[in-house]
């Protein structure tokens, strides 16, 4: 894959968005996504980050359900020029954040998200790795008319893999986000909307 983000050569290239599915403060998904977006930019594969972390606060105004703040847009235009979709979710109480959903509600449906390629990388504190969010986040997926990338890195005991930096220490755990990364940029350049 090549740097352009745009049109290139007469057609859209891939521009994989990694969605940070959380804004908890301090968050270890913000901290293993950074470690991904590392991974992606040393093969040279471009990807914009959506954090939610930075969703604008009038988002959650119940106005916005009609008619969404300015303030929303640009996140919105990440979403729809978005060839595939990376998402970095923690487990919160057995599934995936309440406010992803509400992300998910906020966005054009289905232009967002049709024909589009989802991958997973899902973290716990406990045991679970995330096994269960991904799985029900698959469901909406469906529904979304996406598709999913079979491939996920789920990361049981996260904080037993981060490093004083926040940087992953496990060479196995990063091993699984190469080769995720390596095989996802493929299957968007196959399967990904153009
Ligand atoms: C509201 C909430 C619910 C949680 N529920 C679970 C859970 O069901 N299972 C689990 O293993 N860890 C659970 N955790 C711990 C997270 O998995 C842990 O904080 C991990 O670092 C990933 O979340 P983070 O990106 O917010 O840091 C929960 C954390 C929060 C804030």
């Amino acid at each position: 894959m090549g740097t352009c983000q745009t049109i290139c050569g007469g057609h859209l290239e891939a521009m994989i968005v990694q969605l940070i599915a959380t804004n908890r403060p301090g968050s270890n998904s913000g901290k293993v996504a950074a470690h991904v977006a590392e991974i992606y930019a040393a093969k040279g594969t471009p990807l914009e980050v959506v954090d939610l972390h930075n969703l604008p606060p009038e988002i959650f105004n119940p106005a916005s359900y009609a008619e969404k703040p300015a303030s929303f847009a640009s996140m919105q235009e990440s979403m729809t020029k978005a060839t595939g979709i990376l998402v970095v979710t923690p487990e919160y109480n057995g599934g995936f954040p309440g406010v992803f959903k509400y992300f998910i509600d906020m966005l054009k449906f289905p232009e967002t998200f049709a024909g589009k390629p989802f991958a997973f990388v899902g973290l716990s504190a406990g045991g679970g790795g995330a096994v269960r969010p991904v799985e029900q986040f698959t469901t909406l997926v469906h529904y979304l008319r996406g598709i999913v990338y079979p491939a996920t890195v789920n990361i049981p005991g996260i904080n037993n893999h981060l490093d004083e930096a926040g940087r992953i220490k496990s060479p196995e755990i990063i091993e699984r986000l190469e080769k995720q990364a390596d095989g996802f940029a493929k299957f968007v350049e196959k399967t990904g909307k153009k």
